[in-house]
């Protein structure tokens, strides 16, 4: 069956290949690993998913009950900050609550009584690439820092959550990073019987030493006493989902310019909000594109890419790595047609299983 495109491809062999990786540092670090489902919650494959990891972390309502509906295992439940009228069908349906601030804590923990309830802390150090991104950049209102604050709420809390990573491929700037928050958080960190590590370590990468990894996680553990989470996003889904387009225009103005049937504002928003060009593969040949949205934003533009042959209306285009924060931020600016979701099995055989049309657009709206 040829599908129309624009159309994202899950890979499961390729998601197996990560999900490998996800059970060999749970089982020999101890770990647990929740998918956060602000990365990726194509609940498609979650049957995959779900043999390898212990459940979910959620950052709002919706994504709290999807994990509990769909994924199952463990179900964490965090927020910037949950509204009044949500709080109580957060927590039926989550088994540990984690709150970004004392005050949150001290405002709902009364209705999450019998619920493990933990605090976000902000070490004020990360690794991270991009400033937008940078949970401990300047003022943020990510977590608790304040010692005198953080000790008062600890009778209240049996875990911590700490997220400090951004795509972190660097394991010396791992640890010195779970050093520092060892040595600035000790008393809060003798307290407590589980801690988030959060996301952002790229440990399923090519050549990450994930036996290291899992022996600093261990002795994490053991020197505190507590269960570690981790809450993999990104790590769990790289290189395992393409963007498939197609051309339909070309042009040239300066440069060879290809127009495609989607686009980054519309479809991998992250192109756009951190300034990055999409990853095609491969990338060689004597012509050279600049590779182009069908929205109408100037800058929608997926980035140069050289080809074998000259682009011609009709040709076929991938866009690699296009799984993470792409099909949970898409949206319809300019009506856009929404790709489609499929997903090659482990055989082989190709499945759609979500498309989308113009009834869903209209309902989007009112
Ligand atoms: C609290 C928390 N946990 C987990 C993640 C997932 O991070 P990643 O997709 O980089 O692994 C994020 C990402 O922003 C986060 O804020």
């Amino acid at each position: 069956m040829t599908l129309q495109t624009p159309f994202y491809l899950i890979d499961k062999t390729a998601l197996l290949r990560n999900c490998e990786k996800i059970t060999r540092l749970r089982q020999s670090s101890g770990a647990k690993c929740l998918l956060a489902l602000k990365c990726f919650a194509t609940w498609a494959v979650f049957d995959l998913l779900a043999e390898h990891m212990d459940g979910t972390t959620s950052s709002s309502l919706n994504e709290v009950k999807l994990g509990r509906q769909k994924f199952g295992g463990e179900t964490h439940a965090y927020s910037v900050a949950y509204g009044d009228h949500e709080i109580d069908e957060v927590v039926a349906h989550c088994d540990r609550i984690v709150f970004n601030s004392v005050n949150q804590l001290e405002r709902f923990r009364s209705r999450a009584v019998g619920t493990k309830m933990g605090l976000r802390l902000n070490p004020q150090i990360s690794y991270s690439a991009f400033d937008i991104a940078d949970p401990a950049r300047l003022h943020s209102r990510l977590g608790e820092w304040d010692p005198d604050r953080i000790n008062a709420a600890l009778p209240q809390i049996s875990g911590l959550m700490f997220h400090c990573n951004c795509e972190n491929n660097d394991f010396e700037a791992f640890c010195r990073i779970l050093a520092a928050v060892e040595e600035r958080f000790a008393h809060a960190l003798s307290h407590i019987d589980w801690v988030s590590l959060g996301g952002g370590i790229h440990f399923t990468g090519e050549g990450y030493p994930l036996d290291a990894l899992a022996e600093r996680l261990k002795t994490f553990a053991a020197r505190w006493a507590v269960q570690v989470y981790l809450e993999p996003g990104e790590a769990v889904i790289t290189n395992t989902t393409t963007l498939e387009v197609t051309v339909l225009d070309t042009l040239h103005n300066g440069k060879n310019l290809a127009i495609v049937d989607a686009s980054i504002e519309a479809h991998m928003l992250d192109l756009l909000t951190y300034r990055l060009a999409a990853k095609m593969v491969p990338n060689r040949g004597e012509h050279s594109y600049m590779v182009c949205g069908n929205s109408c934003l100037a800058g929608d533009i997926f980035g140069e890419f050289r080809f074998e042959h000259p682009l011609a209306v009709g040709d076929r285009l991938s866009f690699a790595d296009a799984g993470g924060y792409t099909m949970v931020k898409k949206n319809w600016f300019n009506g856009v047609p929404m790709p489609s979701i499929a997903v090659r099995e482990l055989d082989g055989q190709v499945r759609l299983v979500k498309s989308f049309g113009y009834d869903d657009y209209r309902d989007s709206l009112s």
